[in-house]
């Protein structure tokens, strides 16, 4: 069955830890920049000793050597998923792999809040296909022993007739119907992104913003059971 992770886009560890008590049944937790930056480490062993999976969501992208010690600091923190860049390149992605041991790399195809004309002038093209560019990503990351990915619900489907199907598909841009997209420009709701093959959804606004996060993460882990 698909798996809840809560993105905990917030800015100080009292925020996360009152959001945490008040969803019981959470089970994964994702930790990025903002929380991070401000509680390092700390805020990452709190969430293990209530017994949360932790998704450290830094995507990585630098080169081999500083990608290598990143993740081996991941590995000693405890952390179960990481996130890496497929742009950082092969050498980089199998450094990361390597270093991982008990944590999995997730490499990030193309950013959910890009559509095909921001993605195609960042990467200098006018016509970038996005589904052909998270494939072409997907594969590179694959043949460079990573076995999770990063992609937004309209390439899920295409991504699980091409990876192995053990692989995790960790799909953010999640909304529930009518929600508002805010800077996400790649988006479904949550029964169509695992339908369509996503192992993880990552939900952020929807649940941490909502009056009452508990109703609405209980309503998407019923919407995927
Ligand atoms: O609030 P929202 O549900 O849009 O949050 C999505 C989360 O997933 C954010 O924490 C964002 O950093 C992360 N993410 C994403 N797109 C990616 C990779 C990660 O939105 N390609």
């Amino acid at each position: 069955m698909a798996e809840v992770i809560v993105a905990f886009d917030v800015a100080t560890d009292s925020e996360a830890f009152r959001l945490a008590d008040a969803l019981p049944d959470l089970r994964w937790a994702k930790i990025g920049p903002t929380l991070f930056l401000r509680h390092g480490p700390a805020v990452i062993e709190e969430f293990r000793k209530r017994g949360i999976k932790i998704f450290l969501d830094l995507k990585w992208h630098d080169i081999p050597n500083t990608v290598t010690g990143a993740v081996r600091a991941a590995r000693e923190l405890g952390v179960d998923l990481a996130s890496v860049h497929a742009l950082g390149g092969a050498e980089m992605l199998a450094a990361a792999a390597a270093a991982g041991g008990p944590v999995r790399l997730a490499a990030v195809s193309v950013l959910t809040s890009h559509t095909s004309a921001s993605y195609g002038e960042a990467v200098g093209r006018a016509d970038a296909d996005v589904t052909a560019e998270v494939a072409r990503l997907v594969r590179l990351a694959a043949a460079n022993a990573i076995d999770a990915f990063v992609t937004s619900p309209l390439e899920v489907e295409a991504m699980r007739a091409i990876v192995a199907p053990e692989t995790w598909l960790v799909v953010p841009g999640i909304r529930l119907g009518g929600g508002d997209p805010g800077d996400q420009k790649r988006v479904a709701d949550p029964r169509t992104a695992v339908r369509a093959g996503a192992t993880h959804l990552v939900v952020g606004r929807p649940v941490i913003g909502a009056d009452r996060p508990d109703v609405v993460y209980n309503q998407i882990c019923e919407e995927i059971a």
